[in-house]
């Protein structure tokens, strides 16, 4: 007999007869007549409760089962009529799979974050992280979902590569130094973005998206900041900055709407715990139209807003994230696409709008979250991706294929980069982006 997932076993009416499930025990509850173990496999929110009859051979074997162990149970299920669940199971045989003794550091509920961190192995056994993970899976399910259906195709660009995306000189080396010498024959680094390679590819394929890790070595101890990361990075052909952002709302809309549609527990239990966008935030977002501004409009928000902010915004400086914050939260009350930003506190890519002063960007802002999407319609004239390149120091010559791009065909295009930490941050409420992935890579620590 094969083991059933107890989320399945939950779903289904009572067993015709027994079945095995597996598990790990939450908690023991020992009457005289019988015993509880509340079981959880990790496919559901939600725990089995089994009853074991005293006098059993089961019964027998619960002294060696506490919180923590690993079991395997046989029985039927049968109508609870406890509250707060729907089936029990009466259990025939119990097998403990692996003990575990009285020090499993999981004994209580309710251990903070903070300690939760240092036990990085162990918290993916918890009800908090069980939901972020699970969470976490049907958005990385929901990218591919929303890109697919659109046509769009999924590009693998590379980890190792040559050039810094982003220009702002964050970028881990990678060596060989047992190899001798340079193992590419030029210095090569972690990737920061997939943008350039998807450029190439969507300007071939049309649309295309990335889905995959991405590494940033700055040194900034914050709660929505990782060394490595997850991002996702449409890019699409014969598309301008509009098309660009009605794309982002679209996919945020879709995002939220798939959590709702599919987490119903893990949204629960996260809301009641955290400062999970409550369901209705979430609905709230999916049928909404995001607000729009341009930086300058954003910057005379700011400047006319009686907040008091640590570090007080002039045009020309990138928007810290208290201003994110405040345009989202105070000014627009839910997401902001802000657009058209300086162009000296933006990459070389981006494209120059006619003023000469800004550039074709788009950030998207989510309340608690402040950026959570980053993008922009990219310079598609030669001469002037070059004058750019050269004003912020960017080497034409290692770049020769970027150019090429232009010189061969080029189109506009545009696209953006999903901080994929940051919308399971923005879904689950979770405050610090270190609980919503399982090993956090952040300066300075690197224990799981
Ligand atoms: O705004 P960024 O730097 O944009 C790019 O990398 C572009 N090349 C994307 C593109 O146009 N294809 O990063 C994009 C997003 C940010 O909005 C943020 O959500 C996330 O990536 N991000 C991080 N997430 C976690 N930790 C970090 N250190 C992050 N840095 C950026
Ligand atoms: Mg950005």
């Amino acid at each position: 007999m094969k083991r059933r997932r107890i989320r399945d076993v939950l779903a289904s009416p009572p067993s015709d007869g027994p079945i095995d499930v597996c598990g790990w025990v939450r908690t023991k509850r020992t009457a005289k007549r019988f015993a509880f173990l509340a079981v959880n496999d990790g496919s559901s929110q939600e725990t089995l409760q089994l009853i074991v009859d005293a006098g059993t051979t089961a019964f027998a074997a619960l002294d060696r089962v506490q919180t923590g162990a690993a079991v395997r149970a046989r029985g039927a299920t049968k109508a609870s009529p406890g509250a707060g669940q729907r089936l029990e199971m009466q259990v025939d045989a119990l097998d403990v799979l692996g003990p575990a003794p009285a020090e499993y550091p999981l004994q209580k509920k309710g251990h903070s974050l903070e300690f939760l961190r240092e036990i990085g192995h162990l918290r993916p056994r918890t009800n908090t992280f069980g939901a972020v993970f699970r969470v976490r899976n049907v958005l990385a399910a929901a990218v591919h979902e929303f890109f697919q259906r659109r046509g769009f195709v999924w590009a693998h660009t590379p980890i190792i590569t040559g050039s810094d995306c982003e220009g702002a000189g964050e970028m881990f080396r990678v060596a060989a130094p047992d190899a001798g010498g340079e193992f590419f024959g030029r210095p090569a680094h972690l990737t920061v973005s997939g943008q350039l390679e998807a450029e190439f590819l969507a300007l071939a394929l049309g649309d295309v998206y990335t889905f995959g890790p991405t590494f940033r070595a700055e040194n900034s101890n914050t709660s929505r900041h990782l060394s490595e990361f997850w991002m996702i990075e449409p890019e699409m052909a014969f598309a301008d900055l509009d098309d660009d952002a009605a794309l982002a709302e679209d996919f945020l809309k879709a995002m939220c709407a798939a959590a709702l549609e599919r987490c119903g527990p893990e949204l629960a239990f996260l809301e009641k715990h955290y400062d999970a966008a409550s369901g209705d935030a979430l609905r709230a977002l999916s049928e909404s139209t995001f607000a729009r501004l341009t930086y300058t409009e954003a910057t005379d928000a700011l400047r006319r807003s009686d907040a008091t902010f640590e570090i007080p915004h002039r045009w020309g400086q990138e928007l810290a994230t208290e201003h994110e914050r405040h345009l989202t939260e105070r000014v627009c009350g839910g997401p902001v696409i802000v657009t058209d930003y300086p162009r000296t506190v933006k990459p070389f890519y981006m494209r120059v709008n006619d003023d000469g002063e800004t550039v074709a960007a788009m950030d998207v802002l989510a309340p608690r979250i402040g950026e959570i999407i980053g993008g922009s319609q990219r310079e598609e004239r030669l001469p002037v991706l070059e004058q750019r390149m050269d004003e912020l120091g960017v080497d034409r010559e290692e770049l020769s294929w970027y150019r090429d791009l232009r010189r061969y065909g080029s189109v506009e295009h545009a696209g953006f980069g999903l901080g994929f930490e940051r919308l399971v941050q923005y879904v689950t409420g979770m405050a610090n982006i270190r609980d919503v992935i399982p090993c956090p890579r952040v300066p300075g620590a690197i224990d799981f």
